[in-house]
């Protein structure tokens, strides 16, 4: 039987966990058996008992859990003990962040192992299941409004007291891709006013069924915006500073911003600029969900809640789903056991189609190499 080994994450921060208990159930229940480290689930609030009773071995220690994997689930790269400790040519399946993290890709190709990285499964119907970016956007941009309404001193919705009327908020979202929509969905929920930006034609429609308003430069350029892939293209200069004058008398009146715009492989479109920051209230609240690859805000500092001499708070926080970890864990599970379907073949045996359309887009090292043609330098 294939063995899967799940280890407890080491990168800073990461509180999530590459399998629940319902996972290793159901990863044993297609065949493959699974080795817990001890703890791996704790920081999600997954307990190693649950792990035992769902079947799986715990491991004692890192070494012990990486030593007999043929398979290593992560939810980010493997550290470089981890590295080590790996067989030749096992595989590893994790958000290697590969684009940024080259180090660890390079690490991963010389023990030999077989890397997959999550972020590029296809966004085709049949690895819906296994959309590891939109699993985890989906729950940032929720978790986006709660950190922003939490540092926001005032209330969301309106309220009509008999001590007079608390007004609504206004809440703006730029970049309505997966995270957006559900930072929309959110801030309604919670009775806000909301208004939305994109530069893809399509996020109109979808701005609207969600009860807000869409607000973006609309010319012929808007019209071709978005990639057959369905993402945004990188807009042209002129549109960058059409866009910029139309978000200056708009972000001037809103209480919150929050930003998720990114153009796959690039570094995220600039939004806000530090002359619509000084333009806003004090004590409005933005939130920066794109400061990990290198932001949407111009002073927005990675890791910090940045203050400015006008009295607004720009929130830098890496990793939202992990402050939500326990449900970002279940969901991240889920995809990664999908994915894990297809390293078997009818038989019940390790044996990847390297043919097959999901595994060969995700794969990113193999026999010593880094494979992918995007990575390759
Ligand atoms: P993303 O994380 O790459 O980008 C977030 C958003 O930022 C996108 O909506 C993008 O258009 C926007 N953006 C980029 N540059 C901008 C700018 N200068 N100004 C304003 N907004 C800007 O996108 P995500 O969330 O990964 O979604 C991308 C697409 O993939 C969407 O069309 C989504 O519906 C689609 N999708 C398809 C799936 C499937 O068919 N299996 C699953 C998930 C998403």
């Amino acid at each position: 039987m294939p063995v899967i080994a799940v280890t407890k994450e080491r990168r800073a921060g990461e509180t999530r966990v590459a399998a629940t208990p319902e996972t290793v159930k159901k990863l044993i229940g297609a065949g493959f058996s699974v080795v817990v480290e001890a703890g791996a689930g704790g920081a999600a609030n997954f307990v190693d008992a649950d792990y035992e009773a769902a079947g799986a071995t715990l491991a004692r220690d890192l070494k012990e859990a990486v030593g007999q994997a043929d398979i290593l689930f992560k939810v980010r790269a493997p550290v470089d003990e981890e590295i080590a400790a790996l067989k030749t040519g096992a595989i590893v399946a994790a958000t290697l962040n590969p684009y940024q993290e080259k180090d660890a890709l390079q690490a991963l190709a010389a023990q030999g192992a077989t890397a997959f990285a999550m972020e590029f499964v296809p966004r085709i119907t049949r690895a819906q299941v296994m959309d590891v970016l939109s699993s985890q956007a989906n729950l940032a941009g929720y978790r986006a409004v709660i950190e922003a309404a939490e540092a926001y001193g005032k209330a969301l919705p309106m309220m009509m007291t008999a001590a007079g009327t608390v007004a609504a908020a206004k809440v703006f979202i730029m970049g309505v891709g997966v995270a957006g929509l559900q930072a929309i969905a959110t801030a309604r929920r919670m009775g806000a006013v909301v208004t939305a930006t994109d530069v893809r034609p399509a996020t109109k429609e979808q701005v609207e069924s969600l009860g807000a308003k869409f607000l973006a430069v609309e010319d012929e350029e808007f019209k071709n915006a978005q990639t057959e892939g369905g993402y945004a293209k990188e807009m042209s200069a002129e549109y960058q500073a059409k866009q910029a004058e139309l978000v200056s008398s708009h972000i001037a009146k809103q209480d919150i911003v929050i930003t998720t715009a990114l153009i796959p492989g690039r570094p995220a479109p600039r939004l806000v600029s530090a002359a619509h920051v000084a333009s806003m209230k004090p004590g409005s609240v933005i939130v920066d969900l794109a400061v990990e690859q290198g932001g949407n805000v111009e002073g927005a500092k990675l890791g910090e809640v940045a203050q400015t001499a006008n009295g607004v708070k720009i929130l830098g926080r890496p990793n939202l789903p992990g402050r939500i970890a326990a449900d970002a864990s279940a969901l991240y599970a889920r995809n990664l056991f999908a994915f894990a379907g297809l390293f078997l073949d009818k038989e019940g045996k390790l044996a990847p189609d390297y043919e097959d359309e999901i595994l060969k887009a995700a794969l990113v090292t193999k026999d010593g190499a880094v494979v992918h043609p995007n990575l390759k330098s």
